[in-house]
């Protein structure tokens, strides 16, 4: 069915997420015949542009973050003619008036248009901006708000900016941006679980002997050391993406998949994870720091020397950590989360291992033969893997041997897959929050961080180091291999089937 017409505004306009992701994301549905004809696209920023200077800016983006395969000279000249500007201070009143009129006298007249504000910008602005749209008459009814992270960087904060979100938008209007939960393979996840008898059964203590999540990244701390620094690895990435992984692997199907059924069921996780107490800080955490090294073959400074990072500086650019969700299904069955900056690839996956088998009839004892994991890659390449026992082929005897059934994305279905940002800047204008984080999920989240940060803090510890282009900290080794178990690294051969 058609999208109804919308009015994006977007605070933070010319920002990094704006011309990187946000732009290049519409112009991509725009493409696919999902924005109707009279939608608009209003950049605010205090940045004083003419909107023809920002239909330039936004030109270069797209032609900068789109394939070349999806860039379509004709098709982008009709994006841009959707596209506006309004110079807007947040925290004075400095061009609201104009902001006003533009949003409430549009060139042409649309019935049913959607209005939604994206506040792209830091945190700290989200509370004025809200003030300032209720006061314009602005935040009607019917209008939407995106929020994007850091949502706070405690619980207190986080509780403050939903206060003053919610003193202006309901919780019906408020979308909470974890762009992992656009990503089609985390969609996957609910498709494997719940649609298909094979795996649920199987998906408990009984059978799982524990799950491992990996979010790896290439990249060090590009241009943003000054957030970068304040927030962590931590904050940044375990507190919202890692355990929103959790939260879809671990949760109980859901009555349906509306929007609350989901949510209520990811909440339920979120409040049964094992507290990290401040005796287990050390055995359960590490926390690492890059030292200059390669990647990809390039020489990359060490996080210290990296623009924008004060001298001394003690904030982890990795952390590995064990928790554990206390509940009847997972009662025992350690989660194993790593995730850091300048690793050797950019790779992020979650394995469900499996528990070996109980006895042997083949020459190999039990202990010898792998057990089966199931290994789901988010990116890059997104697939599917079920590691198998197997008969090496040949007349020697009965002697096993690991092998995998693989489900490729891009082989199986070809194609482009759409990106995160596409899928969920238009389920904000469809009005559909599953995908969302709601208020308690977020407050929860942090409930379970916070007492590890301020551990951390206590310790007084530099992170260890790491070279980059390695796999973090020897320690984030031993976390695991303590438990007699691995970090998954290994490729077998798929088997041909
Ligand atoms: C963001 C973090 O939320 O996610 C970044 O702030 C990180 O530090 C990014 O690089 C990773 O996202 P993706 O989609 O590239 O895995």
């Amino acid at each position: 069915p058609a999208l109804p017409p919308f009015d994006y505004t977007v605070f933070g306009g010319t920002g990094d997420l704006a011309l990187r992701k946000l732009l290049p994301a519409l112009y991509l549905r725009d493409k696919a015949g999902q924005v109707t004809d009279g939608s608009r696209i209003i950049g605010v920023s205090r940045s004083p542009l003419s909107p023809s200077d920002y239909r330039a800016k936004a030109e270069q983006a797209i032609l900068q973050h789109v394939h070349a395969d999806e860039r379509d000279i004709g098709l982008i000249a009709r994006f841009l003619e959707r596209l506006d500007y309004v110079p807007v201070d947040a925290t004075s009143d400095d061009g609201w008036r104009e902001l006003a009129e533009r949003l409430e006298h549009p060139p042409v007249q649309r019935d049913g248009a959607v209005r939604i504000f994206y506040l792209a910008t830091s945190p700290g602005l989200f509370g004025p901006i809200c003030d300032h749209l209720r006061a314009y008459g602005l935040a009607t009814a019917d209008s939407r708000v995106v929020l994007e992270k850091p949502i706070g960087r405690d619980l207190a904060s986080a509780q403050a900016i939903n206060d003053q979100v919610g003193a202006v938008f309901s919780e019906q209007q408020i979308y909470r941006i974890d762009h992992y939960l656009g990503k089609e393979t985390v969609q996957n996840l609910l498709a494997l679980r719940f649609g298909n008898s094979l795996f649920e059964p199987l998906w408990n203590a009984n059978h799982i002997d524990h799950v491992q999540i990996t979010v790896a990244e290439t990249v060090g701390v590009e241009e943003r050391g000054g957030y970068y620094d304040q927030s962590g690895a931590l904050r940044d990435m375990v507190q919202n993406h890692l355990l929103q992984l959790v939260c879809l692997v671990g949760m109980e199907c859901p009555i349906s998949l509306a929007q609350e059924s989901v949510r209520d069921e990811k909440l339920k996780v979120l409040r049964s994870l094992k507290p990290i107490g401040s005796d287990e800080i050390g055995g359960c955490t590490v926390r690492g720091q890059y030292r200059a090294g390669a990647v990809a073959g390039g020489a990359v400074p060490g996080y210290l020397d990296e623009p924008g990072i004060p001298p001394g500086s003690r904030t982890e650019t990795f952390v590995a950590l064990k928790l554990e969700i206390d509940n009847w299904r997972w009662a025992g069955v350690p989660f194993y989360l790593r995730s850091g900056k300048r690793l050797p690839a950019k790779m992020s996956e979650i394995v469900i291992q499996f528990r070996p088998i109980r006895h042997s009839i083949f020459p190999q004892a039990a202990g010898e033969l792998q057990a089966n994991r199931l290994i789901v890659r988010l990116q890059p390449d997104e697939s599917i893997r079920l590691h198998l026992m197997t008969k090496e082929p040949g007349p020697g005897g009965m002697r096993l041997r690991p092998a995998a059934l693989n489900l490729s994305f891009a082989q199986t279905f070809g194609g482009r897959f759409p990106d995160a940002y596409e899928r969920l800047l238009m389920d904000v204008v469809r009005g559909n929050s599953t995908l969302f984080m709601r208020r308690d999920e977020v407050e929860a989240a942090w409930q379970w961080a916070e007492p590890i940060i301020d551990g951390w803090a206590a310790r007084h510890e530099m992170p260890k180091p790491y070279i980059a282009g390695t796999w973090g900290p020897s320690q984030s080794i031993a976390l695991i291999e303590r438990d007699g178990r691995t970090w998954h690294d290994d490729e077998i051969p798929s088997a041909a089937f």
